[in-house]
């Protein structure tokens, strides 16, 4: 590569993974759901958000550092789970939660991976976090969970925006189907066209068990109203994950950074906050925090960071974000992340 054509924002990571990855996993990874009309707005929302900088404030020294249920973390930029990571490369989560740990960025692991947990654990040693599909069988969800806590996974987020899989139109027309990965039991329900796992029959009821059998702290993923979130804070999760799946769920569902000033209204410090969908530039992080989200996720830009590196890639991908993270702080006068208050936003 010359020096000219060097990576150095997402974007050129994404025109550089376009070329790698095969096109029916190009259209699997960056294809929404219907029109892709929350996939465009997923991007749209942030730049509908104008700053208001702050000026004369001594920026010399930033502190990005966040936490995460008493994980101290070096930034608030986390990783979203994303399935079967060899569509990217060939050593697929291995790759990208090192790459992480190497940004210092915790990483958060789907159950749709080619590589089992455990050896996620041990290959990368980073923050971490265990995205839950939830068996249909308890037995088996309850299995899940509980090696979860115990290969040092920090928390369950469980996603509950996938009672089906959403209209995938390029998948459709592409023929593609994934595998269910290495975490589920083989009898697991999936749809017989793509198949995506399907948990038509999960209710609150189900929520509520399962966190009375999971052993470390929980997050529901994919909340886009407050009332919803007020149920998931008072069964007892501990963390709300703003989020329209990266816009392949419900098409025309609100972006999660439309959503979040109502769920931060409702549920407060109740709980710990993350939001995600289209964020591309640390600007943007920096508009998720001031909006009250406590972490800021990415999925496909990881994705592209290890179709073009690797490990590297992933690392370089968030380090662009970081770093971009950090010059906006410095630019609108906020010298930690508490100081990224609401007053910021127009
Ligand atoms: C290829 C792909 C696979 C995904 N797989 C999962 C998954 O297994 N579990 C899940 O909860 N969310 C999954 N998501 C949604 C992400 O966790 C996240 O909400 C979304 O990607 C954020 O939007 P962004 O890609 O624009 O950053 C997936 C998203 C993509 C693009």
């Amino acid at each position: 590569m010359t020096d000219a054509s060097r990576p150095i924002t997402v974007a050129d990571y994404e025109r550089l993974a376009r070329e790698r990855v095969e096109p029916g996993a190009w259209d699997y990874q960056s294809g929404g759901s219907g029109d892709e009309r929350s996939l465009a707005d997923n991007v749209a929302a942030w730049d509908r958000l104008s700053l208001r900088p702050r000026v004369l404030v001594d920026v010399a020294s930033r502190d990005t550092s966040a936490s995460a249920f008493g994980v101290a973390l070096e930034h608030p930029i986390i990783v979203a789970p994303t399935a079967v990571h060899r569509l990217s490369h060939p050593d697929a989560e291995r790759a990208s939660a090192r790459g992480a740990a190497a940004a210092s960025a915790l990483f958060t692991l789907s159950t749709i991976s080619s590589v089992p947990m455990e050896e996620v654990a041990t290959t990368s040693g980073g923050p971490r976090w265990f995205q839950l599909y939830a068996p249909s069988d308890r037995e088996a969800c309850r299995a899940l969970v509980e090696r979860a806590a115990a290969s040092g996974y920090s928390a369950v987020a469980v996603t509950v925006d996938l009672p089906l899989p959403g209209n995938r139109e390029r998948d459709r027309r592409n023929e593609f189907a994934v595998d269910l990965g290495v975490h589920l039991p083989p009898d697991q329900p999936v749809d017989p066209h793509t198949g995506l796992v399907v948990m038509p029959t999960m209710d609150w009821a189900d929520l509520a068990w399962l966190r009375s059998v999971c052993p470390i702290p929980l997050l529901a993923k994919g909340i886009l109203r407050a009332d919803d979130a007020v149920r998931a804070v008072d069964v007892g999760c501990d963390g709300i994950w703003v989020s329209n799946h990266g816009g392949r769920q419900l098409d025309t569902a609100v972006a999660g950074i439309d959503a979040l000033p109502e769920v931060v209204a409702a549920v407060g410090d109740r709980a710990l906050l993350v939001v995600d969908g289209g964020v591309r530039r640390g600007i943007d992080v920096l508009k998720g925090l001031a909006l009250g989200a406590d972490l800021v996720a990415v999925g496909r830009p990881v994705l592209w960071g290890l179709a073009v590196d690797g490990a590297d890639g992933v690392q370089r991908v968030l380090e662009i974000l970081r770093d971009e993270l950090s010059l906006a702080m410095a630019l609108t006068g906020s010298r930690s992340l508490s100081e990224i208050t609401g007053d910021l936003i127009v």
